[in-house]
């Protein structure tokens, strides 16, 4: 065999394999698929064979570069499937007021929480190259933290020309930076200051956007968030069921605050993904188990508004709902772009293990973008985007937390970014 790189000797190679066309669940979701002392081989943007190091060295005749990984682990890229990536300004006044006891809610009631930053990042697109460069920057951290695919969400425009503005800027993205991006219209993702009280003209409009968003081709899903002072789940419908019409496939933010069936919903309409999910009743989860409905949970969020509330991994995991794992990246819940991160918090608030925490963030969240048969596992024919931890075991990953773990990362077959490169 001839390849252009091979990375041999993992302590442990994490493939995250599981069954071909599914995502994982219940107990196959401990299983990570590890080869010890494993190696990779990589022929362009392909994985090529992977395997114990002595059988794949007996097979290739020659390799461009080898990287030796000994004591390091290796594992696929991390999926962040839930992100806001692309917003003006910061919140961090806020988070003072949360550390004083105000709530993300009555933050957002006065003129804070999304509608500062709708503000900050109406006055950003005044010229868009500097928003698009802000994103790309840190789309350059992300990667550097291990994520080599990223859904990005738009939200922060609610109205026709910046919500498309924001997906041109998406759009933009995916072909000046590394990491693989997915785009989402999330145009209902709070009802702007101007439709406070005339929120039926505003469902019309973003039903109007929806109209653009297709023949533009601009975004692969449509989001909504369903929470009581955002979209009720009547609303919700009338928005998903016109973009299911029109082609796109669906996500839903809901069970951040309270649960109003958002679930139901998601599973009857067959959404990809509902997100969130710190409240969830039984049936809730059952319909989700039934349907197949991905589960994405956001432990970044409770985590940084305080709130104590985290998703009910455990029983979601029980009830057999295929469950996942994203950074929920924005300025109001969760400002962190590690994955990293998310696994160690997964670890300690969800009770995942550390193995179920790494599916969650690497196939299954892959799932959560219909993009299981090419990303998220180490395995013959997939995309080679992997990476190298600075860790013997995977055990070590959500247990050395707060600090970032990549030796390398491998996009497309490239070795992109050595962080904490030692030779
Ligand atoms: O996923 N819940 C709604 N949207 C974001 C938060 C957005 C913001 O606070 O700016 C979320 O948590
Ligand atoms: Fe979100």
């Amino acid at each position: 065999m001839i390849a252009d790189l091979l990375i041999k000797n993992a302590s442990e190679l994490v493939t995250a394999q599981g069954t071909r066309g599914s995502p994982k669940t219940k107990d196959g979701m401990q299983d990570l698929g590890i080869i010890r002392n494993g190696a990779v081989a990589i022929d362009g943007e392909q994985i090529v064979a992977v395997g114990e190091t002595d059988a794949i060295l007996a097979t290739i005749e020659r390799v461009r570069t080898v990287i030796d990984a000994a004591d390091r682990i290796v594992l696929p890229g991390f999926v962040d499937c839930h992100t806001h990536l692309v917003f003006g300004g910061s919140r961090e006044d806020e988070f003072i007021q949360k550390i004083e006891g105000r709530s993300y809610l009555e933050i957002m009631q006065g003129n804070g929480g999304i509608f500062s930053t709708v503000e900050k990042t109406r006055e950003a697109l005044a010229s868009p190259q500097d928003l698009a460069n802000r994103a790309q920057a840190f789309l350059a951290k992300m990667l550097a933290h291990g994520t080599t695919t990223a859904e990005i969400k738009t939200g922060y425009g609610l109205s026709t020309e910046s919500e498309l503005d924001l997906l041109n800027i998406i759009a933009e993205l995916k072909g000046s930076q590394a990491v693989d991006i997915v785009s989402t219209f999330l145009g209902a993702h709070a009802f702007p200051k101007e439709y406070e009280h005339r929120k039926a003209n505003y469902i019309q409009l973003v039903l109007g956007m929806l109209e653009r968003v297709k023949n533009q081709g601009l975004a692969e899903y449509c989001d909504v968030f369903v929470e009581a002072g955002a979209f009720s789940p009547s609303e919700a419908r009338a928005i998903l069921e016109q973009a299911k019409e029109q082609g796109l496939k669906l996500k839903l933010h809901a069970g951040e605050f309270s649960d109003l069936g958002g679930p139901e919903l998601g599973a009857e309409l067959g959404a990809t993904s509902i997100d969130h999910l710190e409240h969830i009743s039984e049936r809730g989860m059952e319909v989700m188990a039934e349907n197949k409905t991905m589960g994405v949970l956001l432990p970044g969020v409770p985590f940084h508004l305080m709130t104590n509330r985290y998703a009910p991994a455990r029983r979601l995991i029980e009830a057999g709902v295929p469950i996942t794992l994203a950074t929920d990246f924005n300025p109001g819940s969760c400002p962190t772009l590690s994955m990293q991160m998310i696994i160690a918090l997964a670890c300690r608030e969800l009770k995942m293990t550390p193995a179920e925490a790494i599916n969650a963030a690497t196939i299954n969240a892959a799932y959560a973008l219909d993009r299981g048969d090419k990303i998220g596992s180490i395995e013959v024919g997939k995309r080679a985007d992997i990476i190298i931890l600075d860790i013997p075991r995977h055990q070590q990953l959500p247990y050395w937390f707060g600090v970032n773990l990549v030796a390398g990362v491998i996009k497309n077959g490239v070795m992109t970014c050595r962080p904490y490169a030692t030779e």
